[in-house]
């Protein structure tokens, strides 16, 4: 049985004063912390806040994370950071492929699944992002985009899967309120596990693959209870203490 994983994406939001007050309400909030036995929760922060969030949350069970690593391990490139840097702030995860930096920042299938690798050897564990645009799900080529962008990943990670989480983000739900029902996600998350299968077996069994796109206190429930999707990765509903405490009651 996977745990079921929570993970906050901040994106490019938050104050020093504000983080300081969000987590200080999670970490004192008595439900949060009864509710989190056996969920796996984290906070993908942006990297200026690396320090402050890593010092408030290294008593608690909540991992901190990053949002984007490079695929190289130091050298000359302006303004990235490299996996090892983010092992010196104690991150556990790293979001890498998110469908804003593949749209604005054209990352392709081939850097993501490099990016991941530099995860892995930092001992840093990949949040894999893979997700259709509206106009390919409008088209009918979910099951394709998605495949093609795991299969990337697999080819290049090889026996390393199983150290890995995927994150299935359906681009036409990010930020829009609007979801797949259920049994859609469902459809696409049981597909990235036969693949993952096909690749790795026993991994396959292993891999949490969260789901992500207005995942809600009002629409957690359903999706949760879906045998193959294993968490959510969460934007908005992760900027307020309320709402991240109720995604993570919703995996009880
Ligand atoms: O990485 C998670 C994010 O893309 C989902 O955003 O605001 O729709 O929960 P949101």
């Amino acid at each position: 049985m996977r745990p079921l994983t929570i993970i906050g994406n901040w994106k490019m939001n938050g104050s020093l004063a504000a983080n300081q007050q969000l987590i200080e309400e999670l970490l004192s909030s008595k439900d949060f912390l009864a509710n989190l036995q056996g969920v796996r929760t984290g906070l993908c922060v942006p990297y200026p806040y690396l320090s402050q969030v890593s010092q408030l949350l290294a008593k608690s069970s909540i991992a901190c994370g990053a949002q984007d690593v490079s695929d190289h391990p130091n050298g000359a490139y302006t303004g990235d950071v490299s996996a090892k840097m983010l092992q010196d702030f104690a991150c556990q995860y790293v979001i890498v492929g998110h469908s804003e930096r593949r749209q604005f920042h054209q990352e392709g299938d081939g850097l993501v699944a490099r990016k991941a690798k530099a995860c892995l050897q930092a001992n840093i564990t990949p949040i894999i992002c893979v997700g259709e645009t509206e106009a390919e799900h409008d088209d009918g080529k979910t099951l394709t985009v998605v495949r093609r962008q795991l299969q990337a990943v697999l080819d290049l990670l090889q026996g390393q899967i199983a150290s890995c989480v995927i994150a299935y983000e359906p681009v036409w739900a990010i930020g829009t309120g609007k979801v797949p029902t259920p049994a859609q996600a469902q459809d696409v998350h049981r597909e990235l596990r036969l693949q993952l299968a096909k690749f790795d077996d026993e991994a396959a069994s292993k891999v949490a693959i969260l789901y992500g796109g207005s995942l809600k206190p009002d629409n957690a429930k359903d999706l949760l209870a879906m045998p193959d999707i294993d968490g959510g990765l969460v934007g908005g509903a992760s900027l307020n203490a309320k709402d991240f405490l109720a995604l993570c009651q919703a995996c009880k």
